[in-house]
C-alpha cells in the first residue's frame, strides 16, 4: 500500500532516512534500512578529507537542534566502500554530494556508484559550499545540468529555504535537469549562553532542524508542488506519521527523516502502519493524498 516509485527507484514505503543522521558509515545506513526505511541517504560528501568545524557543533535547543557539522567527511575517494556496506540493507542508497564548483560535483558523481544522487547546495554554514551557491539560480541550474550530462543515475536537488523564494531555485534545479528537488535543509539560526555572552556553536551560527522548522518546510513543498514537473521530496521536521501525511498532502511525493532519528531509530517502522491504518481508515491511497491540500 505503501510502495512507490520514485525517480525510477523503487521503495517498500515514502519514509527515507535525510543526509546527516547515521549516514557516514555503510553499517548505520545498513541499520536504517534494516529498521524499516524506504531508501537511504549518506552524510554528504565532498572532493577531499574534511574535519568540519570546532566543536560545539551539534546544540539542542527548545524547539529542536542547531548544527553547524561543517560537512565533516572522508571524501569521496574513501566512501565506495561504504555504499556497498549499505547496499547490503537491500533499499536504494542516494549518495549525498557537495562541491563548490559543478566540476567538483560531477567528479565526485562520476566516481561514486550510489542509487541516486542529492547535490547538497543547502548547508547553511559552510563557506563556499552549501547556500553560498545555492541561493543562486544560475548555479543551481549549471551544476545540476553539470552532474546530469556526467552521470546516468537520478539527481536529486536539496534545496535551501534560507532565500526569499524557493520556487527559483526549485525551477532552476529543474531547468538543470533535475529528477527531483528535497526541500528543505536546515533554517540558520544561532543560540547564545547568557552566562558568558558567547555564541554556543564553534561555528557561531548554524542550521535548525526539528520539530520547529516543520511549517517552513510545509510551505516550502506546497510552493513547490505548485510550480514543479519534478517530484518534491519533503524534509524538515517529521517526528510521527502525521507529520509525514501532511507533508504528502502538501505535495511530497516521499519524505525525509533526519532529527527524529536520534531519538528513535525505529520511526520507520513505527511511522508505516500508523500510515496505512488511517489511509486504509479514510480509503485512501498514496496517490490520493499526494497534493490533497492543493484541492481545496
Ligand atoms: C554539515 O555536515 O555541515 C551539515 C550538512 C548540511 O547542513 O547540509
Amino acid at each position: 500500500m505503501l510502495s512507490l516509485t520514485l525517480t525510477g527507484l523503487k521503495l517498500e514505503n515514502p519514509l527515507m532516512l535525510a543526509a546527516g543522521i547515521m549516514g557516514t558509515t555503510g553499517g548505520s545506513l545498513k541499520r536504517i534500512a534494516e529498521c524499516g526505511a524506504g531508501a537511504v541517504v549518506t552524510k554528504s560528501i565532498g572532493l577531499e578529507p574534511k574535519s568540519g568545524h570546532s566543536n560545539p557543533s551539534m546544540v539542542e535547543v527548545d524547539c529542536g537542534f542547531l548544527n553547524a557539522m561543517g560537512l565533516p567527511n572522508p571524501s569521496y575517494k574513501n566512501f565506495q566502500d561504504e555504499i556497498d556496506t549499505a547496499r547490503k540493507g537491500s533499499v536504494p542508497v542516494i549518495a549525498s554530494i557537495f562541491g563548490g564548483f559543478a566540476d567538483e560535483f560531477s567528479e565526485i558523481a562520476k566516481a561514486l556508484d550510489a542509487d541516486a544522487f542529492e547535490l547538497n547546495v543547502s548547508c547553511p554554514h559552510a563557506h563556499g559550499y552549501g547556500t553560498d551557491i545555492g541561493t543562486d539560480p544560475e548555479l543551481v541550474e549549471d551544476i545540476t545540468h553539470a552532474v546530469k550530462k556526467a552521470i546516468s543515475a537520478p539527481v536529486w536537488v536539496k534545496l535551501t529555504p534560507n532565500v526569499t523564494d524557493i520556487k527559483s531555485t526549485g525551477l532552476a534545479a529543474q531547468r538543470g535537469g533535475a529528477d527531483a528537488v528535497v526541500a528543505i535543509n536546515t533554517v540558520r539560526g544561532m543560540a547564545i549562553d547568557i552566562e558568558t555572552g558567547c555564541p554556543i556553536l564553534g561555528n557561531r551560527f548554524g542550521g535548525l532542524s526539528g520539530r520547529a522548522i516543520k511549517p517552513v518546510a510545509i510551505k516550502c513543498v506546497f510552493d513547490l508542488y505548485e510550480v514543479l514537473d519534478i517530484p518534491v521530496i519533503g524534509v524538515g521536521g517529521i517526528s510521527d506519521w502525521r507529520d509525514a501525511v501532511e507533508f504528502i498532502m502538501a505535495g511530497a511525493r516521499a519524505v525525509q527523516i533526519g532529527s527524529a532519528v536520534g531519538e528513535n531509530i525505529n520511526i520507520f517502522q513505527d511511522i508505516s502502519p500508523c500510515m496505512e491504518a488511517f489511509m486504509a481508515e479514510k480509503q485512501w491511497t498514496l496517490d490520493d493524498i499526494y497534493g490533497m491540500a492543493h484541492e481545496v
